[in-house]
C-alpha cells in the first residue's frame, strides 16, 4: 500500500522509531527493498534520486514500485530524493510519487524558503509530502570543497525554525556531521544540536548519509527525534562487491548477466533487512 511520508513518519513517531529510506535505481534494487520489507512485515521508503534520471526514467520506476508494493498491506512510500529542479518534482508528482524532497540547501535561506514553499503548496494540494533540507552535507564521494570546515555547514537551530515555519514542510533533513558517501573516519554527530533542532521544530528530522554511521549513533539520533534514515552507499557498493565476487567465481564464457544480478540483489536484500531489523531494536 502506498502512503505519503507524513503518514509513515506519524507512525514512526508513535512507535518512537525511524523508518529506513533506501535508494533504488532499477528493478533489482526495488525488488530487494520490497522483499525485505515484505519478509519482515515492516514499512519502508523507496527513494529515487534526481541524479538517477540518466539511469532510468522516473515514470518506469514509479510503475514498477506501484505494481510491486501497492497490493501489499504494508505501508510503503515512493519518495523523490534530492531534487534540485522544479521540473523533476513535478514529474515525480505526476507519475505517482507520494513524497518529494526539494533540496535547496545550496541556496541562500530566503530563496530556499521561497522555492520550498511553492513546492509544498503544489504537493500538499494532491496529498504528496515534502522533505526539505538545510545545511551542507559534503559531496557524494565523501569529499568537501577545499578549505571548507564541515561544522560551518551544520544546520542552525534558528534557521531550522525559520525554514520549517516558513515552508510547511513535512520533514527536515539536517547536517550535523553526517555526509553522503564513504566517511574518511568514524563520523561524529553533533547530538546536542540534533536534540535542540528536534525540540524546536514540529516536524520530524531526517538523517541522510547513514552508510558508515555506527548503529549506536543511529539509535541515539532516533532517540533524539530522527524518524527517517537514508541509506544508499552501503547497498550500492555491496551490490558491486557481490557482482565482483560472482565474476571471480564464474569465469566461464557463458556466464549470465541475469545470474550475476541475482547475486547483487541478494546482497542488497540482506543489507536492507539488517537496517530494518536494527531500526526495530530498542
Ligand atoms: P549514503 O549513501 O551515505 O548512505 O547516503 C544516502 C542518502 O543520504 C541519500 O539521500
Amino acid at each position: 500500500m502506498l502512503v505519503n511520508l507524513k503518514t509513515i513518519l506519524k507512525y514512526a513517531a508513535e512507535q518512537e522509531r525511524a523508518i529506513g529510506a533506501f535508494n533504488v535505481y532499477n528493478l533489482e534494487s526495488i525488488l530487494a527493498v520490497a522483499q525485505a520489507s515484505q519478509e519482515l512485515n515492516q514499512p519502508v521508503i523507496l527513494s529515487f534520486g534526481e541524479g538517477y534520471l540518466s539511469h532510468a526514467p522516473i515514470e518506469v520506476i514509479a510503475t514498477i514500485v506501484r505494481k510491486i508494493c501497492a497490493p501489499s498491506d504494508i505501508p510503503v512510500v515512493l519518495h523523490l530524493d534530492h531534487a534540485k529542479e522544479f521540473s523533476t518534482v513535478m514529474r515525480a508528482i505526476r507519475c505517482g510519487f507520494t513524497s518529494v524532497m526539494y533540496d535547496g540547501s545550496y541556496l541562500p535561506l530566503e530563496q530556499n524558503i521561497a522555492n520550498t514553499k511553492k513546492i509544498v503548496e503544489i504537493a500538499h494540494a494532491v496529498g504528496v509530502s515534502v522533505e526539505g533540507e538545510l545545511g551542507y552535507m559534503n559531496n557524494e564521494d565523501g569529499s568537501c570543497e577545499p578549505g571548507f570546515e564541515m561544522e560551518k555547514g551544520y544546520t542552525s537551530v534558528s534557521a531550522a525554525v525559520q525554514y520549517a515555519n516558513g515552508t510547511g514542510i513535512d520533514a527536515l533533513a539536517v547536517a550535523i556531521g553526517n555526509a553522503h558517501g564513504i566517511y574518511k573516519g568514524i563520523p561524529e554527530l553533533d547530538f546536542d544540536r540534533l536534540g535542540e533542532i528536534s525540540a524546536a521544530i514540529s516536524v520530524p528530522v531526517v538523517l541522510h548519509g547513514c552508510s558508515g554511521i555506527p548503529d549506536a549513533a543511529i539509535k541515539k539520533a532516533v532517540s533524539l527525534g530522527v524518524r527517517k534514515i537514508n541509506v544508499n552507499t552501503e547497498i550500492s557498493t555491496g551490490a558491486v562487491r557481490a557482482a565482483r565476487e560472482f565474476l571471480v567465481d564464474h569465469t566461464e564464457k557463458n556466464t549470465r548477466f541475469e545470474t550475476m544480478l541475482k547475486a547483487s540483489r541478494q546482497t542488497m536484500f540482506e543489507t536492507v533487512k539488517n537496517y530494518i531489523n536494527m531500526l526495530g531494536e530498542k
